[in-house]
């Protein structure tokens, strides 16, 4: 007769599948990237976070083979248990084998790290989330970097955990994968290892299921709040009904001045009679209050996302957005007709599509392109 224990408690089942499934999530918003998927990003990355918090107490204080201690190897054991599956027969172990816990262990300290670096990349490139007034954006750049690299090899270390899943499997003809799902392994009929039985294991003080309802529901609360908070770093709260709004926003949506450096909008204030082929001149004292106002809030002196995009100017328009390059490849998904729909009418009317560009924001979760009538 074979028997069976129960090695994995319920709510580390729960957090491995939910583990799972976000990761998955995230992987695959990340790597899609549109607009849209950005924001699940957001909350599955956040859903992330408060798992792994779950994880890290449950490791500390949760059921016996879930404890962090409990399959905690030294380089000889994972050595002995690799050596083990090379000849086809791995010893059984209860709870994690060797080489099995330490992927544990790798994989959680890099999707760990994927959450801190993505958690540095929103406040410093975003202005969004928890670290939005700390980080600057040069150094959520990097942490973009680090976190797409690592995605990458966090795919790869997915792969090879699914292999050695696989093989184990099929080496202890015991289907790991179900493990993970009722929890519970097969004790070897010629006694195998000392197996703990329910009964012998520590006694859990805390209510694994009701702590990790609560770490995501904490999670699902932070991103609520903290995603939806108005980002900090910003120009003042709007151009709107400035006198710079007023006088040039005449001819065409008022462009944040964060867009462009100090010196294009001095040199532009300069030429204003010959305007990309119109007059735009203004009376002298508006024209200095203007500059003022431009100058001040140029890209020079602000530090979000849009004031870093589009400092390479175009050769043949060096005081236009819209004809950087930057601006062109950001957009050449959009068919130029596109543009020409009446409710947005130009390329440079960016508040039709951008809900936030008078603050100068452009955050990818506030882009709507206006639908066709026709
Ligand atoms: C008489 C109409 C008119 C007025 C007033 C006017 N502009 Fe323009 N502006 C234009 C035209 C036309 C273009 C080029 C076509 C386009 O890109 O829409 C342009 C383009 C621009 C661009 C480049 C947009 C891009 O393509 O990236 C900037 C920046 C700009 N204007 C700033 C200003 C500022 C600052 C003022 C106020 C001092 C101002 N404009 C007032 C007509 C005007
Ligand atoms: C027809 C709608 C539309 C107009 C008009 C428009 N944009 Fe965009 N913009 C988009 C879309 C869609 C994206 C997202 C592209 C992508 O998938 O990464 C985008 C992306 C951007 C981004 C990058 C956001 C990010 O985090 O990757 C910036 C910055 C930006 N636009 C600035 C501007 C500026 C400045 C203007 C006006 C001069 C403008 N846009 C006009 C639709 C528009």
């Amino acid at each position: 007769m074979t028997e069976h224990v129960t090695i994995w408690d319920r709510s580390i089942r729960l957090f491995h599948w939910g583990l799972a499934a976000s990761v998955a999530g995230c992987l695959l918003t990340g790597f899609l990237g549109f607009p849209g998927a950005f924001d699940v990003h957001l909350w599955l990355g956040t859903l992330t976070l408060g798992l792994l918090a779950f994880r890290l107490v449950w490791g500390l204080v949760g059921s016996r083979h879930g404890r962090f201690r409990s399959f905690l190897y030294g380089p000889a054991a994972i050595a002995a248990h690799l050596a083990g599956i090379r000849d086809g027969r791995p010893a059984r172990y209860p709870g994690h084998p060797p080489a099995g816990a330490a992927m544990v262990f790798v994989l959680l300290a890099a999707v760990l790290t994927m959450a801190a670096t993505g958690l540095v990349a929103l406040g410093g490139i975003e202005k969004l989330g928890p670290l939005a007034t700390r980080i600057d954006f040069d150094t959520g750049r990097a942490a973009a970097e680090i976190h797409a690299f690592l995605a990458w090899g966090l795919l790869v270390l997915v792969a090879g955990h699914v292999a050695g899943v696989l093989v184990e499997s099929r080496l202890t003809a015991e289907n790991l994968a179900r493990t993970m799902i009722d929890g519970r392994k097969r004790v070897a009929p010629d006694g195998g290892p000392e197996w703990a039985m329910d009964d012998d294991a520590p006694r859990v003080r805390l209510p694994g299921a009701a702590l990790l309802g609560g770490f995501a529901i904490a999670a699902a609360f932070a991103t609520l709040t903290l995603y939806r908070a108005p980002a900090a770093g910003l120009a003042p709260d709007s151009i709107a009904g400035t006198p710079y709004a007023e006088a040039c926003g005449e001819c065409h949506f008022a462009l944040p001045p964060s867009l462009l450096p100090a010196e294009t909008w001095r040199t532009m204030m300069a030429t204003l009679d010959d305007h990309f082929g119109e007059n735009a001149s203004l009376m002298p004292s508006t024209e200095n209050r203007i500059t003022t106002f431009l100058v001040n809030g140029a890209a020079d002196h602000w530090d979000v996302k849009a004031a870093h995009l589009f400092d390479a100017p175009a050769p043949d328009a060096p005081l236009s957005v819209t004809a950087t390059r930057r601006w062109r490849h950001l957009h050449h998904d959009i068919p130029k007709a596109r543009f020409k729909d009446p409710k947005i009418g130009a390329e440079t009317n960016c508040g039709a599509c951008h809900a936030d560009a008078s603050r100068g924001l452009f955050s990818l979760r506030d882009i709507h392109i206006p639908e066709t009538d026709r």
